[in-house]
């Protein structure tokens, strides 16, 4: 059975890329040991996490003035780091468009009770169960802020921010786990960007950072595996790295190239999307949760069908029939479909046909 996965992360990643993978697994580049063998302080490595860096730099358009970090601990721990290294003695503001958003601001809220900062939350849709992205207004934050936390895409949701807010001299610091790499963002707009590698990039176990030179932090933060700082002037390598994550992401970045960049994946994704998002738009038995059509995401498309039984039938019969991991998150219910990079666009059309059948058989 021809097997699609839908799985919101860790995902579907490129074929080419696992099968290179498996061609250099147990030698890789004639040295006689896999990638998982080698020092991460050996050449050979040296060379893998310089491309790496260089190949992400060539494709998000990172200008000089920005450092790329490989750190570990996933998005979520981010969501400590941030506050612990820029919000001291500042007021640190919260976008919070989804549940992710949320945890962020959670986790800064928990930290202020130790460390002399102020969370702010700026905006929120959660009342509404994140079917949209808040507004704001700009002057409602202080000039001199710690920084304005966003979530690019709300994986949960399915909703995204597009335009980025021009907040003038406030630093944007973006969760962009979930369309990194699929939407083509001007690096510039942000003071940093982090992301969790299993949805577009990679293995889980590796975390991506891209943070801008003088954003970076002055002060040494609590813990060295936490600063920063030592990480950027360690190249990432204050201690052991995840090397194999490491190593597939460089393949994924080779892979992404080859396909005409992050312009091109970004037109894809759109199309991609866009079937999907039809056939919803036009079907009385399916519908999207969310609310405004230029919040929805290009990449977690959310839907439901006329009832929670029939979810919940839904879902057994897709997932028999190879459409898998298309459940709804836990929180939400319902159906989510996401649609990262390497997702193929025949796996949509083949779930478009699941879904008449499915809608035919029960209406
Ligand atoms: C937008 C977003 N932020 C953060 C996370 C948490 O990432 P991690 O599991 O790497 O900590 C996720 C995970 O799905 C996510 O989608």
């Amino acid at each position: 059975m021809k097997v699609y996965n839908f799985s919101a992360g860790p995902a579907v990643l490129p074929k080419e890329v696992l099968m290179k993978a498996q061609d250099e697994f147990l030698d890789y580049g004639n040295s006689g040991m896999s990638v998982m063998e080698l020092s991460h302080r050996s050449p050979e490595f040296d060379k893998i996490i310089n491309e790496a860096k260089e190949l992400l730099v060539d494709l998000m358009g990172i200008p000089d003035n920005y450092k790329v970090l490989f750190l570990q601990g996933g998005a979520s721990t981010q969501f400590s780091m941030i506050p612990m290294n820029f919000a001291l003695g500042k007021k640190a503001y919260y976008h919070v468009a989804g549940s992710w958003g949320k945890k962020a601001y959670t986790e800064a809220l928990k930290l202020s009770k130790f460390l002399n900062f102020e969370p702010i939350l700026l905006a929120s849709s959660e009342e509404d169960n994140y079917n949209h992205i808040p507004d704001f207004k700009l002057d409602e934050i202080d000039r001199d802020a710690a920084y304005l936390h966003i979530t690019t895409n709300n994986t949960i949701e399915g909703t995204s921010i597009y335009e980025i807010p021009d907040t003038k001299a406030i630093p944007i610091v973006a969760d962009m786990s979930s369309n990194i790499l699929a939407v083509d963002y001007r690096i510039e707009d942000f003071a940093m960007i982090y992301a969790g590698a299993q949805k577009n990039i990679g293995p889980a176990g590796l975390t991506i950072v891209i943070v801008r030179e003088d954003f970076l932090n002055e002060n040494p933060a609590l813990s060295s595996m936490l600063d920063y700082r030592i990480q950027a002037d360690n190249n990432s390598l204050y201690n052991t790295p995840p090397t194999f994550s490491i190593y597939m992401a460089k393949l994924v970045f080779e892979h992404v190239k080859s396909l005409g960049g992050v312009k091109e994946m970004e037109k894809i994704n759109r199309e991609k999307s866009a079937l999907l998002y039809d056939f919803i738009e036009k079907s009385d038995f399916y519908s999207s949760p969310v609310l405004n059509i230029k919040d929805r995401s290009l990449a977690n498309i959310p839907f439901v069908t006329v009832n929670p039984d029939l979810d919940k039938k839904f879902n057994v019969e897709a997932e028999a029939a190879g459409f898998k991991n298309i459940k709804g998150h836990r929180s939400v219910g319902g159906m989510r479909a996401s649609l990262y990079n390497a997702f193929p666009a025949e796996g949509v059309a083949e779930l478009i046909k699941f879904m008449k059948d499915f809608e035919e058989a029960n209406k």
